[in-house]
């Protein structure tokens, strides 16, 4: 390693002025600035560069990463073992006997989910906030698949309605295994035409309403030792949406996204969180009119996706089949993103 210096300026007619960086160890870049000082026509630069080797600090202890011999011990308790699950497959992917929270299960992609999670054999609580379609559904669910459902009317911006739902769901279903925190809304606009109202009603549910259902089925998770929880974020957590300027939107996805990722580490003891990145799904939040064309032209498939293409990956992570999966997210766009 070197140890750059400068001298100082010196004027022409004069002895060298006292040194400038005399004593600390001057950057290049410090080096740089001070020559882009002006210097009167009678100066003249005088640069020294003292090229002295700085000893290496000595190794540090290896706290932050381990050192080969460090890494050539195991550390109690490693490796974790193997989970307990089937080989099988198909197997691995039902989830019989378990139970699944999904909100925003009236229409859309929540729909679709607790339909999977029904299909796969899991009793399912499927939560709504305005439309009580989730009623209905449920009741069909448990006749086609000889499953327990129960709906309930849950704002996940109220985090009292959110804390006691999942209190109810406890005491009706026993546990919870799996919870699929899907809700959202947007208000597409420009920040410069959108109003702080608007920007606040966005927030309180895509931000709020996960934080507020993490946190409660977190604490359940902690206290059963186990648990999973997959966040429906959007691929505007990775791109700037276009034509459609919808800053709000997106950042609150970005939120998510990240917020689960940090989850997944901070849980690790007893729960996996994984996130998936829809692009656009023919549902009430699919691409607008206003939009639905270039939509089309951004995805490498030509299409939005229908939500039945979208209830294989809720399963696979709700299942035995992705138990070495943590802090991943899945985007599934019809190759939206990779322009
Ligand atoms: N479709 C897409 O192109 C797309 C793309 C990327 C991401 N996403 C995300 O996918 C998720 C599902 O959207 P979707 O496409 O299926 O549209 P959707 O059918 O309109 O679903 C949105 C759901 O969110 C629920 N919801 C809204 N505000 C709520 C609140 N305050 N409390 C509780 N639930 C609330 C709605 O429940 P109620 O109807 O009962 O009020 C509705 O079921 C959203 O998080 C969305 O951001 C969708």
């Amino acid at each position: 390693m070197l140890r750059w210096g400068i001298v100082g300026r010196q004027r022409a007619d004069a002895g060298v002025c006292p040194p400038t960086f005399w004593g600390i160890a001057a950057t290049p870049m410090r080096v740089r600035r001070f020559l882009k000082r002006p210097a009167s026509p009678q100066q003249f630069i005088s640069l020294t560069l003292i090229s002295e080797p700085i000893p290496l600090l000595p190794t540090l202890p290896s706290n932050m990463s381990m050192n080969f011999e460090d890494c050539g011990k195991i550390r109690e308790g490693y490796p974790r073992p193997f989970p307990n699950t089937p080989t099988n497959v198909l197997q691995q992917l039902s989830l019989s006997g378990k139970v699944a929270v999904v909100n925003g299960a009236s229409d859309g992609i929540g729909l679709a989910v607790a339909e999977a999670m029904a299909e796969a054999g899991a009793n399912v609580a499927l939560w709504y906030n305005s439309n009580n379609a989730a009623v209905d559904r449920g009741k069909e669910l448990t006749a086609a698949h000889n499953i327990k459902t129960s709906a309930y009317k849950v704002d996940v911006s109220n985090a009292n309605s959110v804390s006691n739902t999942i209190t109810k769901v406890v005491e009706n279903f026993g546990r919870i295994d799996i919870f699929v925190a899907n809700a959202g809304m947007a208000i597409s606009k420009p920040i410069l035409e959108q109003t702080l109202d608007e920007y606040h009603k966005q927030m309180s549910v895509n931000v709020d309403g996960i934080v507020h259902c993490s946190k409660f089925v977190g604490e359940v998770f902690r206290r059963q030792g186990f648990g999973n929880l997959i966040i429906t974020s959007s691929m505007s957590a990775h791109i700037v949406n276009v034509p459609t300027d919808q800053p709000v939107y997106n950042g609150t996805k970005a939120f998510v996204t990240h917020f689960g990722k940090s989850l997944a580490r901070e849980w690790r003891e007893f729960a996996r969180v994984n996130i998936v990145s829809p692009g656009f799904f023919d549902t009430k939040m699919g691409a607008s009119p206003s939009c639905v064309n270039e939509a089309y032209r951004m995805s490498a498939l030509g299409r939005q996706g229908h939500t039945k293409e979208i209830k294989g990956l809720y399963l696979y992570l709700a299942s035995d089949a992705s138990t070495y999966m943590t802090g991943s997210d899945v985007l599934i766009d019809g190759g939206y993103v990779l322009p």
